[in-house]
């Protein structure tokens, strides 16, 4: 019998993979984050962008459920992600924080083991599965060879690709870089983002932070763009990226081009939206 599937029972709200619904976050009494709505779609690349300070990383950390918001809600696939268990939560997405640290001399091979703790218990220990796994996070981010070098020894470029195979060897189709790229010159960072386009074309949902506009603009599917805790503007880099756009989100003069070996617009700066005095 041929296949079949029940269509229509699907509704707008579960075409998001992960959203924020009217989210209220911030430390302390302070509040950095105040109703904000986001939407991540399936089985593209999501870049938020914004000024330093903005927010960026509290809404990731606020999407992992790594900050808890006052107000509002993160739904994950459809449920209230407050509701669900850290452990399932940590089989469904996978976060990279902003500048990630290692313990001292500890290897590669073992920080990227370290990724396969949630699918851990005491009934369940490390298995070969687990190692099937690791060995495919190390190969699909070409630092199988570095396997037994201390993380701590390796370059900026080197040890990006390690923590996203740690993330990788997670398992999971969501995956949440901050700044993935920091650090790291052009070739490098061009390196970094084509491996997260092939995780992305393997059917993984990627949501990042970057601080290059052009370079998220030449990756993305989806951008956000985000200014004092708010989202200015969401949608396809060719929607979103105008000269007005940058101006309110950094006060950047800028002009908007056809980018000449992409499809996208590319931004040329041009300076400060202020008119210097002596201009
Ligand atoms: N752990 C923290 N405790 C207190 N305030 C924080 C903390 N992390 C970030 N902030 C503040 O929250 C605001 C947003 O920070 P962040 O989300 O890191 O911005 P971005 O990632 O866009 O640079 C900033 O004013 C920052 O100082
Ligand atoms: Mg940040």
């Amino acid at each position: 019998m041929a296949a079949q599937f029940t269509a229509g029972t699907a509704d707008v709200k579960d075409v998001a993979r992960l959203a924020a619904r009217g989210v209220t976050v911030g430390y302390g009494d302070r509040t950095v984050i105040d109703g904000l709505d986001v939407t991540i779609p399936p089985g593209v690349i999501t870049t938020i962008i914004g000024p330093n300070g903005c927010g960026k990383s509290t809404l990731l950390r606020t999407l992992s459920r790594l900050l808890r918001p006052t107000g509002g809600t993160v739904v994950l696939d459809g449920e209230d992600i407050g509701r669900l268990r850290t452990r399932d939560v940590a089989k469904k997405l996978g976060l990279l924080p902003q500048a990630p640290v290692a313990p001292d001399g500890l290897t590669v091979a073992d920080l990227v083991a370290r990724g396969r703790h949630p699918h851990q218990s005491w009934l369940r220990q490390w298995s070969s599965d687990d190692a099937d796994v690791v060995r495919r996070a190390l190969a699909m981010t070409g630092v199988a060879d570095l396997a037994e070098r201390p993380v701590d020894s390796l370059s900026g470029g080197q040890r990006q690709r390690v923590w996203i195979s740690m993330t990788l060897a997670q398992g999971t189709d969501l995956l949440l870089l901050d700044e993935p790229t920091t650090y790291l010159d052009l070739a490098h960072a061009i390196d970094v983002l084509d491996l997260v386009d092939d995780l992305h074309e393997s059917g993984r949902t990627v949501v990042m932070v970057l601080h290059d506009l052009n370079l998220a603009t030449r990756y993305s599917d989806h951008l956000v763009v985000m200014r004092a805790g708010a989202v200015l503007a969401q949608g396809h880099p060719r929607d979103v990226i105008t000269a007005e756009l940058l101006h309110e989100a950094f006060g950047l003069r800028a002009r908007v081009v056809e980018d000449p070996v992409g499809d996208r617009p590319l931004i040329v700066p041009i300076g400060r939206a202020h008119v210097r005095p002596d201009a």
